[in-house]
């Protein structure tokens, strides 16, 4: 399969580019473009072939689908793995686990105990 992706000169990647920051959209003199975590990985993985990346966008839903009528080469767009998906796609391994935190300054511990104390509070 590399080498038809290789031989089109071109990595077709599905992806649902409503989602940042994984992929997302912006408008660049008029033009759409594809940005985003996912998307860079997707460029590298198309510098390394050495071939041009070209993002499909589409419906989350409508990706796995894209995936198995040969549509797209291949799809990145923050998706897990779940056991229902691996049964007809093959996952890479994970390459972002997220878990995600959010901070306060270390002066205000006293202030922010628990997630209720964050209720009527100014910072
Ligand atoms: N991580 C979630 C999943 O795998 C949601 C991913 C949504 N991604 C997107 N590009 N809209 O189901």
């Amino acid at each position: 399969y590399l080498q038809k992706v290789k031989d089109q000169g071109t990595l077709v990647v599905g992806t649902s580019a409503d989602y940042p920051p994984y992929e997302f959209t912006v408008k660049q003199n008029g033009e759409t473009k594809y940005v985003g975590l996912d998307m860079e990985i997707a460029q590298k993985f198309a510098d390394n072939l050495g071939v041009k990346l070209v993002v499909k966008n589409m419906n989350f839903d409508s990706l796995l689908v894209a995936l198995e009528t040969h549509k797209v080469d291949m799809v990145i767009s923050g998706m897990n793995p779940t056991p229902e998906r691996q049964q007809s796609v093959d996952f890479s391994k994970v390459y972002y686990s997220g878990d995600q935190y959010m901070l306060i300054n270390k002066k205000d511990l006293a202030r922010f105990k628990t997630i209720k104390s964050f209720k009527n509070k100014t910072i």
